[in-house]
C-alpha cells in the first residue's frame, strides 16, 4: 500500500483557514460548475459556509449545478431537530445559496432501519463520486473523520456507528440538554471519503493539535481513522498555527 505526504498549509488563525477553504471550494466550482462536494458539519466549517454564502451573494460562485453529499447524520434524530445535521446544513448553507434540493444529499436520521439507509446512501455516493472532500478532524483522541471513530477500517463504507464517548462529550455543546446527544450516527466510511478526487483536511484550535500530530505523523491505522488520509495522493492539510503547534 502506498503512503503519501500530504501538502500542509499552516495559517495564522481559524479565520485565515476558513478563507482558504472557501477559496478552494469556489475555485473547484468555477473549474467544474457541476462539481460534487462532500461536506462536513460541526464547529470548524461554520465560518467557511458563511463566507461561501457571501461569495454567492456577491455573484462570485453559482451552486445551481453543484451536488453535495454530506459526511454523516446522527441516528436517530428528526430532521427538524435544531441539532440535526439536516437542520445545520439548511441553516448554514443550503438555505442561503442556489443549490437545487434534488442535488443535496444527507443520510436520513429518521430512517427506521439504519442498515437499509446505509445501503441507500452508499448507492447515492456511487452515483455522485466527489470531486472535492471537505473533511474535518474529530475532537480529543478520536481522530475521527466523518463519524468514523477509532476502530474504523480503511475499507469501511457507509454504516451505522456508535459514537465515541469523547465525541458525545464534545458535541454536547450543540444540544440544549447534553443528555440528548444521540448515541450513534450514519456515516460515510473511510473508503467512501478516500474515493474523493481531492481532499481538504482541516483542523483549527489547540485542542486539535494532538489529534493532528497523531493523524499526520503517527502510524497509519484504525487508532486514528484520519491517518488513512495519508493513503490518498491529493490531500491538502489546512491548519491554523494552534492546531499545527505539535507538528
Ligand atoms: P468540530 O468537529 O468541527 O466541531 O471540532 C469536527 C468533527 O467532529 O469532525
Amino acid at each position: 500500500m502506498t503512503d503519501y505526504k500530504p501538502t500542509i498549509v499552516v495559517l495564522e488563525d481559524a479565520d485565515a483557514v476558513s478563507e482558504y477553504v472557501k477559496d478552494e471550494i469556489v475555485k473547484q466550482i468555477r473549474a467544474k460548475p457541476n462539481a460534487i462536494l462532500t461536506l462536513p458539519t460541526g464547529g470548524t466549517p461554520i465560518d467557511t459556509y458563511a463566507l461561501l454564502v457571501k461569495a454567492y451573494q456577491n455573484g462570485e460562485v453559482d451552486f445551481s449545478n453543484v451536488t453535495t453529499t454530506n459526511l454523516d447524520e446522527y441516528w436517530p434524530i428528526k430532521k427538524a431537530h435544531p441539532s440535526s445535521y439536516a437542520y445545520y446544513m439548511t441553516e448554514h448553507l443550503y438555505g442561503h445559496v442556489n443549490l437545487k434540493p434534488e442535488n443535496v444529499f444527507i443520510p436520513d436520521g429518521e430512517a427506521e432501519d439504519f442498515d437499509a439507509e446505509a445501503v441507500r446512501y452508499r448507492a447515492i455516493l456511487e452515483q455522485y463520486p466527489a470531486d472535492l472532500g471537505f473533511i474535518t478532524l474529530g475532537p480529543g483522541e478520536t481522530c475521527h473523520i466523518g463519524f468514523n471513530e477509532r476502530g474504523s477500517a480503511e475499507d469501511s463504507v457507509v454504516r451505522y456507528v456508535p459514537l465515541d464517548d469523547q465525541t458525545i462529550e464534545a458535541n454536547a455543546r450543540f444540544f440544549d440538554d447534553p443528555q440528548d446527544v444521540p448515541k450513534g450516527a450514519i456515516t460515510q466510511g473511510v473508503a467512501d471519503i478516500l474515493s474523493a478526487k481531492r481532499i481538504l483536511f482541516v483542523a483549527t484550535g489547540e485542542h486539535k493539535a494532538w489529534g493532528l500530530r497523531r493523524s499526520l505523523q503517527g502510524e497509519i491505522n484504525s487508532d486514528s481513522p484520519a491517518s488513512f488520509l495519508r493513503r490518498h495522493r491529493q490531500v491538502i492539510v489546512i491548519a491554523d498555527k494552534a492546531a499545527a503547534s505539535l507538528l
